[in-house]
């Protein structure tokens, strides 16, 4: 195995090994690269300021490109990858068309957001489908992870517009053909070995076998909660086993009972595939941190993390899904339900990654909605969480799964209330008695997100907005004004 970290920084070719793996991206670009264009804000994911685009190649000949927060990726993460900064876009002396739309629409002030903001449109820019501008929800979505605090956003928005208004420059194939050979140059047969501290394996016989000899190490998927250990916390990793490259846990399978979601399969990937079955879903994702972070967090993160207000566990719990444990023994299978067992505390033997998230595809009629309440719009963590799954039959409730997240220590299903429900007409009458129902099943505390009192009031509040709206009397919708 090779000892050092292989990458691509725009075009030129980097190899590193001397660098302490848990540096961050943004860290080794300003201190060591000279890339002093992306800027740090917050250090944790929140601000956008440290934006820059990764590219790999997607497997039909061309590069799959992506916006991170480098302020939380660590630097060994970006082997096999090519980094892009916004230093890498201009050529020449000509702007590049998303930096000249900024200028033209006089989208920068003090300018600390502009490279990060930049570097989400150059995303955009690339990614988005020819045939006019999208709607202004598009581009608020995909500018949800970058904070300015001069602007006012509205010169950003424009030179948004105005850069999809023209007809798009793209990068010239044989500069794109380029990049992809080079980087399928960078392609391992076996998985990176980092002065025996950060091990990348590429499959699951690797991983059981470093399993196996490290079940001390820590697990790394995204990095978007473990990287503020280390840029928060200053806490030390020590051995670290990075699952991003494990092609079995990067694999969103649909079967003919589940969708099969692999542990390390980032929000990007994971949330149109849950949006094929369970359209209601969209406000939730749409609301999960911002693009960045979402670019680069999985599932499994999500889910092993064992936040109590952590998004997917409640929608998870709701949808009766089972998680697959990998170790060196094999795979085991258990109800999510039984895998969170107190605060922050789960299944998980010493030496087990969560592999997969199995998923049973929806009843047909199956009526689902899942809300977030939370103090801002965009880029915010819950308060409350509140996803609820209900089948009618006959008029009755033939089948009812509440759950919640920021009501416990734990993201819990709501058995009283469930209880309530089922067997019953689904009408007002049993949606008020069930609401009430509720305050057997939790006792909320009251934190900086919520009080008790209040998180208490929503979470009735939250089953009655589910009966207005499935009913069908009322389309009710978060309103953002802004
Ligand atoms: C700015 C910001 C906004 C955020 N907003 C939200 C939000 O709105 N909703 C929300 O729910 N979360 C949010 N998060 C938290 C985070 O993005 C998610 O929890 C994400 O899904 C974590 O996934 P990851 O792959 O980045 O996990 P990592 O950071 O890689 O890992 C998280 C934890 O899980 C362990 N781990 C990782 N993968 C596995 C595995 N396969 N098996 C066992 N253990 C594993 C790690 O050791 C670590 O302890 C936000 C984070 C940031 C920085
Ligand atoms: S510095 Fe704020 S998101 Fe990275
Ligand atoms: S221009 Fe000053 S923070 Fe955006």
């Amino acid at each position: 195995m090779v000892d050092t970290i292989r990458f691509l920084l725009g075009d030129q070719p980097v190899a590193l090994s001397d660098v302490d793996p848990t540096t961050t991206v943004l860290e080794w670009l300003r201190a060591s690269a000279g890339r002093t264009g992306t800027k740090e804000g917050c250090a944790e994911g929140d601000c956008g300021a440290c934006t820059v685009v990764l590219t790999e190649p997607d497997g039909a000949g061309g590069l799959a490109c992506r916006t991170v927060n480098s302020c939380i990726q660590f630097v060994a993460t970006l082997d096999g990858t090519q980094l892009l900064t916004v230093e890498d876009l201009k050529r020449g002396d000509t702007l590049h068309p998303v930096q000249q739309a900024m200028v033209d629409a006089h989208a920068s002030q003090c300018g600390f957001c502009t490279p990060g903001f930049v570097m989400s449109l150059y995303q955009l820019y690339r990614t988005y489908p020819d045939g006019g501008p999208p709607a202004r929800e598009t581009l608020d979505r995909a500018l949800a992870g970058n904070l300015c605090r001069c602007t006012g956003y509205r010169p950003i928005l424009e030179a948004a517009e105005r850069m999809l208004a023209s007809p798009r420059v793209r990068e010239t194939d044989a500069a794109e053909a380029k990049a992809v050979a080079a980087l399928e140059g960078l392609r391992r047969k076996t998985g990176l070995a980092y002065r025996d501290r950060f091990f990348a394996p590429l499959n699951l016989a690797e991983l059981a076998a470093l399993l196996q000899a490290h079940p001390d190490a820590r697990l790394l998927s995204g990095g978007t909660d473990l990287g503020l250990e280390v840029t928060k916390a200053h806490r030390t990793i020590g051995k670290i086993i990075y699952l991003g490259r494990v092609a079995e846990l990067r694999a969103i399978v649909r079967t003919n009972t589940h969708l099969e979601i692999g542990a390390a399969a980032t929000w990007r990937e994971t949330v149109p595939a849950l949006l094929a079955d369970w359209p209601a879903l969209d406000e939730l994702f749409a609301r999960f941190a911002g693009p960045p972070v979402r670019n680069a967090g999985t599932i499994g993160g999500n889910v092993a993390n064992a936040s109590p207000i952590g998004d997917s566990p409640p929608v998870l719990l709701a949808l009766d899904a089972e998680i697959d444990l990998f170790g060196a023994a094999g795979m085991r299978r258990l109800q999510l339900a039984d895998f969170f067992l107190d605060y922050r505390k789960t299944a998980l033997a010493p030496g087990e990654a969560v592999a997969r998230v199995r998923i049973p595809l929806p009843a047909k009629g199956r009526r689902l909605r899942a809300y977030k309440v939370s103090k801002r719009h965009d880029d915010d963590i819950s308060a409350v969480c509140g996803v609820f799954a209900l089948t009618v039959e006959n008029g009755r409730v033939s089948n009812a799964r509440v759950a919640f997240g920021g009501m416990a220590a734990i993201p819990k299903r709501a058995a009283a209330c469930e209880a309530a429900l089922e067997g019953r007409p689904w009408t007002l009458a049993t949606a008020e008695a069930a609401a009430a129902v509720l305050r057997r099943d939790f006792s909320p505390i009251g934190d900086m997100r919520a009080s008790a009192a209040y998180r208490t009031k929503v979470a009735s509040n939250l089953l009655l907005r589910f009966w207005h709206e499935t009913e069908g009397r009322a389309a009710t919708r978060a309103v953002h004004y802004g």
